[in-house]
């Protein structure tokens, strides 16, 4: 299982999620491995369509080509991203983008797709942090990580949001959100 934190700030909220969500899913015997997409320096998708072809990205020979071997050996996804402005952060947007060489597209224009994972029986749980309460404010965080996981044929079986955490140590401070994380890693696991 690859979780993978898309939060600029190392060891806050999001981190500290992943690593709860990870520990449940290690209970429930699950191999886990965390990354942090801050330490890969991921260039944005430029359109260059080039991936059509070669079936990976060699337009931008960056950090995002140590995370593919890493995508395709795992069967379990863990997607996390602060709120950023009622959305997921550029770190994690870039990272998604740049999955684009997984799809696979018909010549027609526009035209049906499907994708390299379709049908591998790949799963995700994605899960978001923001600092209102209210659910309106953490606004597209979480379909802007499912919607395009299940695009590329990963089915997004668990979602967890967590509202009310502001400050770097909020979620580290609230022994209850810790909790939850780490029963969900486990069911999540036991899928
Ligand atoms: C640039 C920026 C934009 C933010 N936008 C939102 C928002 O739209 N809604 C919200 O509830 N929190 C928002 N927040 C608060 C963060 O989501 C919150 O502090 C979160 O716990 C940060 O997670 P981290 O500790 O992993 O970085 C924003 C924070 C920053 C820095």
């Amino acid at each position: 299982m690859l979780g993978i934190s898309g939060s600029p700030r190392a060891g806050g909220n999001t981190d500290t999620l992943l690593a709860a969500l990870l520990d449940g899913a290690a209970s429930a015997g699950a191999q886990t491995e965390a990354v942090y997409l801050r330490d890969y320096a991921i260039a944005p998708c430029t359109g260059c369509e080039r991936c059509r072809r070669d079936l990976t990205c060699t337009r931008v020979l960056d950090g995002m080509h140590l995370l593919y071997p890493k995508v395709e050996a795992a069967d379990a996804l863990i997607l996390g991203s602060p709120t950023y402005n009622y959305n997921i952060t550029p770190e994690m947007k870039a990272f998604i983008d740049r999955l684009y060489p997984y799809y696979r597209f018909s010549a027609e224009r526009p035209g049906p797709y499907s994708s390299a994972f379709a049908g591998l029986g790949k799963a995700a749980l994605v899960f978001s942090v923001a600092e209102q309460k209210d659910p309106a404010e953490r606004g597209f965080a979480i379909p802007a990580m499912q919607r395009p996981l299940e695009a590329l044929g990963i089915a997004v079986t668990s979602v967890f949001p967590a509202e009310g955490y502001f400050a770097k140590g909020a979620v580290a401070a609230d022994p209850a959100i810790l909790d939850r994380a780490r029963e969900a890693g486990t069911r999540f696991a036991l899928q």
